[in-house]
């Protein structure tokens, strides 16, 4: 053992390292091999460690963290390509240099097989080959190392988006049920709403039922979203709500044969049906066609005068809707008017009472549904008396 390079100790003691200098370990059992080898490394800034066996560096290699490897095949007990393999399993990114005194193919073959070297160096060596050699081998180390540490950022930033992915599912998860449940209550509200109609007078909401019915048929044939369709057969459904509020003799009574203080009673319930169902934000567009549900397309209507396009879409669908079943269902069997007269009366109402593109879509939407007769529509004169009775 030569006393000139200490044992297990950094070759490069003079000048001191740098604390960041890469570490290189030479694993010979001839001593006089790795201190000949260290001095040629010397020239460049690493730590050069020694070790005279397979388990000294093995121990070593416990301790610190190599960037290369060289080790001498013919070593005893454990030789050189066996060490390396170990070192390839327990600490992939040292890098792993072979060196020999004999230039077998077969000895090549099995290094690179089996210990995942990555040169192979014959003996005697040229110590300008050798410093290229480890500085390549450094350079191999210090790229796995970038690789490794963008790997393990990525992991962290995918581990983190994961995380995050997680955490928009469960506020989505959350929110849907919010949704869920307030759409719940919404529709409990209606029911409520509708119960009170019913109790009010079974007959209003027969007759709100129908109009529902049909406006669903028309906002479907208009190609409305959900969210307005629904609006519009809320609306259908409780467009009479205010008669509650009303002498209950009035909401069956005959529009043309009520006094005037009973008109001007009856002209209230569209804005009492806006005030109960609109004391919740979230009925604010069905109060806004509960209220103008008679208004006309000439702006004749109450309780705005809204005329054309100033009167909420909705609106104008139940007006016509209401309008068609008020006269073929009313209070009085006697009052009857037959689906053609009423028909013909919506469709010579079109710019006037209704809007006509509605007028229109609905009786197209019962055409569909084979409720207009081979008689077609009747004259608006023959009609003239029914119009007084929706409430204008
Ligand atoms: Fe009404």
């Amino acid at each position: 053992m030569s006393d000139r390079v200490p044992r297990n100790e950094p070759v490069m003691s003079e000048p001191e390292p740098s604390a960041r200098a890469h570490r290189v370990l030479v694993v010979d059992d001839e001593r006089n091999v790795h201190v000949a080898l260290a001095r040629q490394l010397k020239v460049d800034p690493y730590e050069v460690f020694t070790a005279e066996s397979s388990d000294e560096a093995l121990q070593l290699l416990g301790k610190h963290t190599f960037a290369v490897i060289v080790a001498d095949y013919l070593m005893p007990k454990m030789n050189g390509i066996d060490l390396l393999a170990i070192t390839q399993k327990l600490y992939p990114d040292t890098v792993r240099i072979l060196f020999t005194a004999y230039n077998e193919a077969n000895i090549a073959i099995e290094a690179i097989n089996k210990g995942g070297i990555y040169r192979y160096i014959i003996k005697p060596w040229n110590g300008k080959e050798i410093r290229a050699i480890i500085r390549e081998a450094v350079d191999r180390f210090q790229l796995a190392a970038i690789n490794r540490k963008l790997f393990d950022l990525t992991k962290v930033q995918n581990q983190a988006l994961l995380e995050k992915t997680k955490e928009i599912e469960l506020k989505n998860r959350a929110l849907k049920k919010l949704y869920e449940e307030s759409n719940l209550n919404y529709l409990k509200s209606i029911e409520i709403f509708s119960s009170l109609l019913e109790v009010f007078d079974p007959w209003l909401m027969q007759h709100a039922k129908r109009v529902a019915e049909l406006a669903r048929l028309v906002c479907a044939k208009l190609d409305l979203e959900e969210k307005d369709r629904n609006h519009v057969e809320f609306s259908a459904l409780l467009h009479d709500l205010g008669l509650i509020g009303l002498p209950k003799i009035l909401s069956r009574k005959k529009f043309s044969l009520c006094s005037e203080d009973e008109k001007r009673l009856i002209k209230q319930h569209s804005q009492i049906g806006q005030n109960l169902v609109g004391k919740d934000p979230k009925f604010s567009t069905v109060a806004a066609i509960i209220r103008s549900h008679h208004e006309r397309y000439d702006g004749k209507g109450w309780p705005d005068g809204l005329a054309g396009e100033d009167i909420p879409f909705g609106a104008r669908i139940v007006a016509v809707i209401d309008a068609y079943d008020s006269l073929l269902y009313p209070a009085n069997i006697y009052d009857r008017s037959s689906p053609e007269s009423v028909k013909g009366y919506l469709y010579n109402s079109r710019g006037t009472r209704f809007d006509p593109r509605i007028v229109d879509t609905f009786l197209l939407a019962l055409a569909e549904h084979g409720e207009i007769t081979e008689r077609g529509l009747i004259p608006v004169d023959q009609l003239r008396s029914q119009e007084e009775d929706l409430f204008t």
